[in-house]
C-alpha cells in the first residue's frame, strides 16, 4: 500500500492549518458584520440535486462530480459547490417562515474531479454566502461588498472585479437565438462537446476551455445587448450602487460563469498574480433556482463563494498572510527540575497562555530551538538554583529581556504580559 494522499487533495499541517483557520476566523467576523448567519449542510447529497441545480451540460456535472451508489443503491454525490445544498436546506426547513430575508454563510470542503494544478484541486474549500428572499439590486452589492471588504481586510488588494448580466428566462432565449445564429457559420470548428451544447445549452459554449471554441466565441454577440428592460435596470442599479460604495469593477460581456442557475447579475473576482487559476471568488443572482425545486414557486436569491486555497496562495504571493505562532510560552526544564514542567505549564495556562515544553528534556539549547520554532513569545527557564529559591527565569523572546519571577507570582506576572 502506498502511503500517499489522493491526487488533488492537500494536508494542512501546523502553520498551513493555522493559516486556513485564520482565514476562516476573519471570514466569520466579516460575515457577522454583514449580518449573515451560519448554515452547515452535509458534504454529500442525492446526485439529482446537483444535476438539476447546476445543469447537466456544465463541466461540473458532466465530468467533475464524485458520484457513487450507496449501500441502498441510491446515487450520491460529494458536493461540488454549496449553493444547491443551501437551496435544499432552505426549502426543507421552510426558512422563509423564519426570516423574511435569509442571509446565510457556510464554510467547507467541496469536491470536483478536475485536473489538478496550482490553485486547482479535487478537494478544496469555499467560504460562501447566500441571500434568499430579496430581488433588490442592493443585495447583489452587499454580497460583492462583503467579498471585497474581506479581501481588503486581509491585505489582498489590486484584484479585479468583473461584472456582467446574463438576463432572465424572459430575455435569455433572445440571446440564445442570437448566439446560435452567430455560431451556425462556425459550427464545424466547434469541439464535440460544443457541437452538442449548441442544441442542448448553447450558453455553455461561451465558457468552453477548448482553444478553437475560445477563439470563435471572441466575436460572439454580447449578452448585455439583448437583455430585457427589467434586467438592464437591475444591472444599472447594481453598477450605480457599486459606484456609490467606491467599489471598482469592469464589465466583461463574456462573463457567463460555469453554472446554469444564474440570472441577471454575475460577477467574478480575479487576481492576476495567481496565473491560470485566477478566479478567487465568483457568484451572482439565481432567481429561478429555488422555484425549480419548489414547483415553480420562485424566491429571488443571490450569493457567492470564494476559494480558500486560492485566497491563501494570493496572500502568500504578496507576503501578507500573518502567521499564527503555535504557543505563547515554552517551559525549559533541567533533569533536576523535570517535575516542575507540568506545574509551570499549568501556571502559564491559568494565565490563558498557550504553553508547552519538551517532555524528553534534551539540552537547554535544543529546548530554546524548539521554543523558537514554535514562535513562543516567552520562555520560562526552571534552573536548579532558581527553583531552589522558589523562582524561575522569564525571558521575553522578542526583546531579549529577562527577569526572575517567584513561582507563586508567575500566573499573575504572565497575566500582566498577556494584556
Ligand atoms: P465557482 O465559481 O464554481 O462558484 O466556485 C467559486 C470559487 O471556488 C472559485 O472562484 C474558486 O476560487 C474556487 N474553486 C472552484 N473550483 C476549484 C478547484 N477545483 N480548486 C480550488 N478552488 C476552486 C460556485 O461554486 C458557486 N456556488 C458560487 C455561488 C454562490 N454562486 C451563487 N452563490
Amino acid at each position: 500500500m502506498t502511503l500517499q494522499a489522493i491526487r488533488g487533495t492537500n494536508d494542512f499541517i501546523y502553520e498551513e492549518a493555522a493559516k486556513m483557520r485564520h482565514l476562516e476566523n476573519v471570514f466569520r467576523k466579516e460575515a457577522a458584520l454583514y449580518g449573515f448567519e451560519e448554515v452547515k449542510t452535509p458534504v454529500f447529497e442525492y446526485t439529482e440535486l446537483f444535476t438539476r441545480g447546476i445543469g447537466e451540460e456544465t463541466d461540473i456535472v458532466s465530468k467533475e462530480m464524485y458520484t457513487f451508489e450507496d449501500r441502498g443503491g441510491r446515487s450520491i454525490t460529494l458536493r461540488p459547490e454549496g449553493t444547491a445544498s443551501i437551496v435544499r436546506a432552505y426549502l426543507e426547513h421552510s426558512l422563509n417562515t423564519i426570516r423574511n430575508v435569509n442571509k446565510m454563510f457556510y464554510t467547507g470542503a467541496m469536491y470536483r474531479a478536475e485536473r489538478p494544478q496550482k490553485g486547482r484541486y479535487r478537494e478544496f474549500h469555499q467560504f460562501g454566502v447566500e441571500v434568499m428572499g430579496s430581488n433588490s439590486p442592493l443585495v447583489d452589492v452587499e454580497v460583492i461588498s462583503l467579498n471585497i471588504s474581506y479581501f481588503n481586510s486581509l491585505g489582498l488588494d489590486n484584484i479585479n472585479l468583473l461584472m456582467n448580466t446574463v438576463g432572465c428566462p424572459k430575455c435569455k432565449p433572445n440571446y440564445e437565438v442570437a448566439l446560435k445564429e452567430y455560431l451556425n457559420s462556425h459550427k464545424d470548428s466547434l469541439c464535440d462537446s460544443c457541437k452538442r451544447r449548441y442544441n442542448s445549452n448553447v450558453l455553455r459554449v461561451l465558457d468552453c476551455k477548448n482553444e478553437s471554441c475560445k477563439e470563435i466565441v471572441l466575436l460572439a454577440p454580447n449578452i448585455g445587448d439583448t437583455v430585457c428592460d427589467e434586467c438592464k435596470e437591475h444591472f444599472d442599479e447594481v453598477k450605480k450602487n457599486l459606484d456609490t460604495a467606491k467599489i471598482k469593477y469592469s464589465v466583461n460581456p463574456r462573463l457567463v460563469r460555469g453554472l446554469d442557475y444564474y440570472t441577471k447579475t454575475v460577477f467574478e473576482i480575479q487576481d492576476d498574480l495567481l496565473g491560470a487559476q485566477n478566479a478567487v471568488a465568483g457568484g451572482g443572482r439565481y432567481d429561478n433556482l429555488i422555484g425549480m425545486f419548489n414547483n415553480g414557486k420562485n424566491t429571488p436569491a443571490v450569493g457567492s463563494a470564494l476559494g480558500v486555497e486560492r485566497l491563501k496562495l494570493a496572500l502568500e504571493e504578496r507576503g501578507v498572510l500573518a502567521l499564527n505562532s503555535a504557543v505563547d510560552v515554552f517551559v525549559v526544564v533541567f533533569k533536576e527540575t523535570k517535575d516542575m514542567l507540568l506545574p509551570l505549564l499549568g501556571k502559564a495556562r491559568d494565565a490563558s497562555m498557550r504553553a508547552t515544553g519538551d517532555y524528553n528534556i534534551p539540552s537547554v539549547k535544543s529546548q530554546f530551538k524548539s521554543a523558537n520554532s514554535l514562535g513562543a513569545s516567552y520562555v520560562i527557564v526552571a534552573g536548579p538554583d532558581e527553583v531552589a529559591l522558589g523562582e524561575v527565569n522569564l525571558k521575553n523572546m522578542n526583546s531579549g529581556e529577562e527577569e526572575k519571577v517567584k513561582i507563586d507570582c508567575l500566573t499573575d506576572k504572565l497575566r500582566e504580559k498577556s494584556i
